[in-house]
Order: structure tokens, then sequence, then C-alpha cells
């Protein structure tokens, strides 16, 4: 897996569109739970979720859809106003703790279909990835770590944020990042 830091566009699109909106798990399910990283110090939960983002209108399915998502590009959603997000020094650890497991456990990990997910916390900061796709997916491990570290210092208070998104193009997946305590 090549990993390029410009494989992604990561635009701050202002959109007023619903994708932009924060997600909550809901009726959430946490099917494992592990610690990940260097020091083992970031939670990582695989997780089940009922719903997806508001307004989730996911293009039609063609057979050449690749289910392995590494590389693809996403939209970074800030969610505002300031206040309560997550410490983006705290989010820069677990960013740090994907990037020592892409070299150290895999590149690649899964992601169950219908709003299952991965989450990772470390103090302050928490991040999710769901896959809203019907079939599940593959991403790269180094890829969260980019857009993680991307959406947690571009949406923090100086933006006069408190975390954001990035939702894949076509919306079959997306990365949250937000206060641990949210
Ligand atoms: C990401 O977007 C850029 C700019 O629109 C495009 O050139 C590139 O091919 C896209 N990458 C993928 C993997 O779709
Ligand atoms: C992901 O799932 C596929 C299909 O079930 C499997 O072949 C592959 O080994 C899994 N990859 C990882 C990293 O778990
Ligand atoms: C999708 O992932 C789930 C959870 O790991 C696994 O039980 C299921 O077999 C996978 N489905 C396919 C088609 O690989
Ligand atoms: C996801 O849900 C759809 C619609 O209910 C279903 O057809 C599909 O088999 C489910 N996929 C998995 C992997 O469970």
């Amino acid at each position: 897996m090549k990993f390029s830091a410009f494989a992604f566009p990561l635009v701050l699109a202002f959109i007023g569109s619903s994708l932009a909106a924060e997600y909550t798990c809901e009726n959430k399910q946490v099917v494992s739970t592990s610690y990940i990283g260097e020091n083992n110090n970031v939670k990582a939960e695989t997780l089940s979720c009922s719903n997806t983002l508001p307004g989730f209108a996911p293009l039609a399915a063609t057979s050449d859809d690749p289910s392995n998502v590494c590389g693809a590009n996403c939209t970074t959603n800030c969610f505002y106003p300031s206040g309560g997000g997550p410490d983006p020094n705290d989010c820069q650890v677990i960013a740090d703790a994907l990037l020592y497991d892409s070299q150290n456990v895999g590149p690649l990990f899964n992601i169950t279909a219908n709003t299952s997910g991965v989450a990772m916390t470390y103090a302050s900061c928490e991040t999710f990835i769901i896959d809203q796709a019907s079939y599940n997916l593959t991403y790269c491990r180094s890829d969260w770590s980019s857009v993680l570290e991307y959406v947690a210092f571009n949406c923090q208070a100086t933006q006069n944020a408190h975390g954001g998104n990035c939702v894949a193009t076509d919306q079959r997946w997306f990365i949250q990042v937000q206060s641990s305590t949210a």
C-alpha cells in the first residue's frame, strides 16, 4: 500500500449539507475492546450502530466499486461553534498509534457493513469510522491517521470549531473526530 498525503483533497467545504452534522451512534453495541499503539494506551472498540449520517444517500453501487477504500477522497466538515472539542494533541496520540499499528500489525483493517465501525479513544479525543455501505469495507490505518490529524488540527477552537468529520465522496464511510465525553 502506497500512501500519499496528497491522496486526499481534504477540502474544508462549508457545505450546508446535513452530512456536516455530528453523528451519534444510536443503539450502540460494543462488539470488542482492545488497546493499541506502542504504549497500548489507545482504546479501540469495534461497534455497531443503528443509524447512518442524516441525509445519507449513497450512489448506486456498481460492480467496480472497490471495497478497499484506501486513498479514497473525503470532504471535511467542521462542527461549529468552538467549545468542548478534543485537544488535538490527544488526537495526535491516536494518530501516532494508528501509524504504529500500520507498521507493526498491518496496513489494512476491515470495517463491517451496515453502520458498524471502529472507535479509538485517548484522553479528550475520540475518533470513529463508520461503514454505511451494505458490504464490508477495507481501509488503511495510515489514511485514518492522516484524516484524524487533519480534522483535529483544522477543526479546533482556532477555527471556532469543536471537531469535525470527513465524509467519503461516495458517502460509503465517514470518519468523525470529537470530544471523548460527547
Ligand atoms: C480525489 O480527488 C482528486 C481531485 O478531485 C482527484 O484528482 C483524484 O483522482 C481523487 N482520488 C480518488 C482516489 O478518487
Ligand atoms: C478483511 O476481510 C477479508 C474478507 O473477509 C479477509 O480476507 C481479510 O483477511 C480481512 N483483512 C483484515 C486485515 O482483517
Ligand atoms: C463482514 O465482517 C463481519 C465482521 O467481521 C464478518 O462476520 C463477515 O463474515 C464479513 N462479511 C464478508 C462478506 O466478508
Ligand atoms: C446489509 O443490509 C442489507 C439490507 O438490509 C442486506 O441486504 C445486506 O446483506 C447487509 N450486509 C451485511 C454484510 O450484513
